[in-house]
């Protein structure tokens, strides 16, 4: 079997892989120096458009549409990109083995790829309720979305069972953003999750009961406190039903589940510091191993505004910590260093005409400003978190670009606050006026 050398290789060709090859050639990368290995088909592309526009039944995206870095106001790197930089995209290929002291990859087929040094970006996988036992969940037409692959078999079911019924399985970020597609598809849509509201890892109660009351309002039903324990099919294998741990059966033609992600370290494991799930780096996203980084959902790198080890499954920290990596990688070389990273948390989601962002750190109090009410012609509303009397958190929905840039300021500066019913009338204007 043929083996490859290179410089530098990137396991992984998600989000961070792209942006990672984008700051290769902007500081100088030789042609033959660089590959990057994806068990993916197509070269890196900006992964929440699989849960938004590829679902759109008009108006879709599609690639070559989407491709990094596109997502963050970039260029496309088309796949010719990285032809004319010489950068290698080997794709199709799994790696199953890593031997990080012999820097040895190996692939499903066999081929072995030696690097000098290695960027660890295999991202998430999903948990399946196959994990767990549920009984019947291999039936057909019950999806999880991750990868292309994945939202092209979904928008294969969505026109095949074509103004159907769709159960939806997990009240997280997959949950609320496929809901809101599939409705807009013109199916019968119905929620499942056990926690009291949705997103309980984000929202607080005040704020989901907004998405809740939007949802309902068109036409999306919502069973909380309970979960899926099994699924019926028909003779073709193709699920028909749902069973519901409080003992209702609802009729499915698809079934989506976004039950949680779990980063993908397996090749690793064992062979280098692992915390909080992820693989351990410094503000430099260099593991226990020098010369091997790691970068997007599978790092766990200090967070310095929090003074705390945490990892972070969202874009912007995808893009960001592939960027710091290639700049520390290249710095190193020359002998210089360059600056730790210095985080803010940002995330966001879009449903229906619906778009909110959050900045900074989702702990202590919390207080709901504006208009949530979910029937109001604009409704625009948002919430602080407060810690040791400062603002440590801010949630804005509908906000224009520049309420969102006072929000993020605002969590980045993290303003004391005395009053917080003052706080409350105040609302956005505080934002504002930092
Ligand atoms: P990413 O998952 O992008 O890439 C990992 C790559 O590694 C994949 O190409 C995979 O195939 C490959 N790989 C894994 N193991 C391999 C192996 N053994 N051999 C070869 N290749 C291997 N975030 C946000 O902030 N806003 C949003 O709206 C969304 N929306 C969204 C929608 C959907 C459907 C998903 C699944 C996720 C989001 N996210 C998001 C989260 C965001 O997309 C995610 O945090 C980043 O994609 C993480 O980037 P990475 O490069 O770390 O992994
Ligand atoms: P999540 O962690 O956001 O949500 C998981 C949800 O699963 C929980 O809120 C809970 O409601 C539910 N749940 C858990 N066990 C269940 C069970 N047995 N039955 C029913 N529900 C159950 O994870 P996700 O929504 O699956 O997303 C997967 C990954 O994709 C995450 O890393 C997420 O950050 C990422 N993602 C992000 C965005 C975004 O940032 N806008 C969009 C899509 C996906």
């Amino acid at each position: 079997m043929a083996e490859k050398h290179f410089k530098y290789v990137i396991l992984g060709g998600g989000v961070a892989a792209g942006y990672a090859a984008r700051e290769f050639a902007k500081l100088g990368v030789e042609p033959g120096e660089l590959a990057i290995i994806s068990k993916e088909a197509v070269a890196p592309y900006e992964r929440p458009a699989l849960s938004k526009a590829y679902l759109f039944p008009q108006g879709y995206a599609r690639l070559p549409g989407f491709h990094v870095c596109v997502g963050s106001g970039g260029e496309r790197l088309l796949p010719e990109w990285y032809t004319e930089k010489g950068i290698e995209l080997i794709l199709s290929t799994e790696i199953v083995k890593a031997d990080l002291a012999s820097k040895t990859l190996t692939s499903a087929s066999g081929a072995t790829f030696i690097y000098d040094i290695l960027i660890i970006a295999t991202g998430s996988t999903v948990i399946k309720l196959s994990d767990f036992g549920v009984e019947g969940a291999n039936a057909n037409n019950i999806f999880y979305l991750r990868e292309i692959d994945d939202a092209d078999k979904l928008v294969a079911a969505i026109q095949a069972k074509k103004d159907g019924k769709a159960v939806i399985v997990g009240g997280g970020y997959i949950g609320l953003e496929l809901a809101a597609a599939i409705k807009i598809n013109n199916y019968d849509v119905t929620m499942v999750y056990p926690e009291p509201w949705c997103m309980p890892r984000l929202f607080t109660s005040g704020i989901a009961a907004f998405y809740e009351g939007y949802y309902a309002n068109k036409g999306i039903k919502i069973i909380k406190g309970t979960v899926a324990v099994g699924f019926d099919s028909d003779s073709n294998g193709d699920v028909t039903t749902v069973k519901l741990k409080d003992g209702r059966v609802l009729d499915a033609d698809i079934v989506v589940v976004g039950v949680g992600g779990r980063p993908l370290t397996t090749l690793v494991k064992g062979q280098l510091v692992e915390e909080k799930n992820g693989i351990k780096t410094d503000a430099f996203f260099e593991t226990s191993i020098p010369g091997v980084y790691a970068v997007g959902d599978v790092a766990t790198f200090p967070m310095k505004l929090y003074n705390e080890l945490k990892r972070v499954e969202h874009v912007d920290h995808a893009r960001k910590s592939a960027e710091q990596a290639v700049k520390a990688i290249k710095a190193k070389e020359e002998g210089k260093t360059v600056e730790e990273y210095d985080y803010l948390p940002y995330f966001y989601s879009r449903a229906f005409d619906l778009s909110w962002q959050f900045y900074g750190d989702n702990v202590g109090d919390t207080v709901l400003f504006g208009d949530n009410d979910p029937a109001s012609p604009k409704p625009k509303f948002g919430s602080y978190w407060i810690k040791d009397g400062k603002v440590v958190g801010a949630f804005l929905e509908a906000g224009t670009p520049e309420e969102n840039k006072a929000i993020a300021k605002l969590a980045r500066v993290q303003p004391k606050v005395e009053n917080l019913e003052q706080l409350k009338n105040e609302g956005l204007a505080f934002a504002a006026k930092i």
